[in-house]
């Protein structure tokens, strides 16, 4: 048997949880591949709401998905994810962020802990139960290390019985790997 690579294990945990007719969130669109893979889950009834502060980020996740004949499961949204509950207002299956910068992109326009926090704190809210968020936390840029912080110490807090959160690490690679922080619903919280 092999450990699943942190990305696997992030297809596989969205596999388990995403069926088709769910609504999804592709938090930090990028390029878009986490996009397809979600609106690929979620079917032809599902719906994936993508969001990006970067024009480039928008288009080229529209450009995937039209590529891939996905472009009715799927809304792209130049807005950042901490607005969440503006554009999206069916409860969600799952959501997924890729923290830190786009690669080939301006490396000054990163995630940030305020906006992150708000963000998860408010899709916790339309979360169905059963249903997760799964966040990969890049951690080895500039402010990287300051959103990691601010995630680990907001997300430990959360009560277990309603939320239950598993961090999976590889702990012994060098240059600051990617983990992932999965944040699973189990309650409807008070
Ligand atoms: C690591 S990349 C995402 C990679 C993407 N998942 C993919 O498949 O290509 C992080 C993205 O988050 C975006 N971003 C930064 N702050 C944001 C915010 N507040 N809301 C939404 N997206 C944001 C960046 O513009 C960048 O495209």
């Amino acid at each position: 048997m092999k450990l699943q690579r942190v990305l696997q294990y992030v297809q596989f945990l969205l596999k388990e949880t995403v069926r088709p007719g769910d609504i999804v969130v592709d938090a930090t669109a990028g390029n878009g591949y986490d996009t397809a893979f979600l609106a690929q889950l979620a079917g032809n009834e599902g719906h994936v709401y993508a969001f990006d502060v970067q024009q480039q980020a928008i288009s080229s996740t529209e450009e995937r998905v039209r590529e891939a004949g996905l472009e009715n499961r799927v809304t792209a949204i130049l807005d950042g994810h901490e607005h969440v509950a503006k554009h999206v207002l069916k409860p969600v299956q799952a959501a997924i962020f890729n923290l830190g910068y786009l690669p080939g992109s301006d490396h000054e326009i990163i995630t940030t802990p305020s906006t992150t926090l708000k963000a998860i704190q408010d899709l916790l809210q339309l979360l169905k139960v059963g249903g997760m968020i799964i966040l990969v936390v890049y951690h080895g840029h500039h402010g990287g290390k300051e959103e990691r912080d601010a995630l680990i110490e907001y997300v430990s807090t959360l009560p277990q019985k309603y939320i239950h959160v598993l961090r999976y690490e590889f702990i012994n690679q060098k240059n600051d790997p990617p983990f992932i922080i999965a944040l699973e619903k189990v309650k409807e919280m008070a």
